[in-house]
């Protein structure tokens, strides 16, 4: 394909499109995704060859209501009923037992599957028009920076799509918490996302963190060099790293204020007002402005670390350059 992809807020061609076998980008609260019929083999396939990304790697499957999981999982365990009944639509996604009619590619083998109910008014009203579940991983080339506007989307893979829906700039702007049960029975999370885990823990008690190393492939997408800008991102104090190199090819990521000595303009204040929800908003759009800025080196500062602050520093540290 060589024109670019129309980028539209047209159901209708989007709707057609998907249930031709073809990837559409969509709009979600959280970030971007390269949405296709997830019982479609063909059309999943080309989500994996669209983003470059390994077929290891699985797809998270979106539903336009928690009720409807149960044509596509075995069970559903009690926990995650209540969960649901509190926090979807929204940015929390449950592993379930798959039944057989979503294919093992969507899942990479697994025999669980990934289950997301998305609070987008847009994404939403696409998916009441369909009669499949849409797998979508989110819209960037496999490692880099997720997209949370149509336009980064038509950046990267504007060239190899269609059509990209466009909802606006996503409100969350962090990928979704994803939770699955341990061999105990007890609700563990796997990826630090969009929903916090002080709310999960307000809803049903404590709740485990499962350790997830790139030598663990239960979870894949959580590969420690992930989300990651080309110029190095290096973590640390800022004011201090700011001492060092050439200042007009330096760019900061800051929480709450600006550095001195380095130019405003590649600076992102994630939240002048220490607001971890607007941090969170402002974080991967800052760091592919900065990337796109013809720069030596980002410094970035950890935020604290609560919230949704947990989330960001997860994708700060996997942003990080890796020596
Ligand atoms: O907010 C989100 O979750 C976004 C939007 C588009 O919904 N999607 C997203 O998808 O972040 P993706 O593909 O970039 O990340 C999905 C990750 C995988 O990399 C993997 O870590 C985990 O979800 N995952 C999906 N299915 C899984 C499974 N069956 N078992 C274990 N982990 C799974
Ligand atoms: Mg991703």
């Amino acid at each position: 394909m060589s024109n670019s992809a129309f980028i539209g807020n047209n159901l209708d061609i989007a709707a057609t499109l998907l249930q031709k076998g073809e990837a559409v980008a969509i709009p979600t609260e959280t970030v971007y995704g390269l949405a296709a019929n997830a019982l479609n083999v063909k059309a999943v396939a080309k989500i994996f060859q669209i983003k470059n990304r390994p077929s290891f790697d699985p797809l998270i499957i979106h539903l336009a209501s928690f009720e409807q999981a149960k044509e596509y999982v075995t069970e559903v365990p009690e926990v995650f009923g209540i969960l649901a009944k509190k926090f979807t639509p929204g940015p929390l996604t449950f592993l379930m037992k798959k039944k057989l009619n979503i294919p093992d590619l969507v899942t990479a083998g697994s025999e669980y599957v990934a289950v997301r109910i998305p609070a987008h008014d847009v994404t939403r009203a696409l998916l009441e028009k369909l009669d499949f579940p849409l797998a979508a991983p989110s819209a960037n080339p496999f490692g880099y920076i997720s997209p949370t506007t149509a336009q980064h989307v038509a950046d990267q893979l504007g060239h190899k799509i269609y059509y990209i829906l466009d909802g606006g700039p996503c409100d969350v702007g962090l990928e979704s918490t994803i939770i699955g049960m341990n061999d105990q029975g007890e609700v563990e999370v796997l990826r630090k996302g969009g929903l916090s885990i002080e709310s999960l823990t307000a809803e049903i008690g404590d709740i485990k963190i499962r350790d997830i190393s790139t030598s663990n492939p239960e979870a894949p997408g959580m590969l420690t060099s992930h989300y990651a800008p080309k110029v190095p991102l290096i973590l640390g104090n800022i004011h201090e790293l700011a001492k060092t190199g050439n200042l007009e090819r330096t760019g900061i990521i800051a929480f709450n204020q600006f550095v001195q000595g380095i130019p405003v303009k590649h600076q992102i204040v994630l939240s002048p007002s220490s607001n971890f929800g607007d941090a969170a908003f402002h974080l991967f759009a800052g760091m592919r402005y900065l990337d796109s800025c013809d720069l030596d080196v980002i410094y970035a500062e950890l935020v604290p670390d609560r919230d949704l602050g947990i989330a960001i520093n997860d994708r700060l540290r996997r942003a990080a350059h890796q020596e």
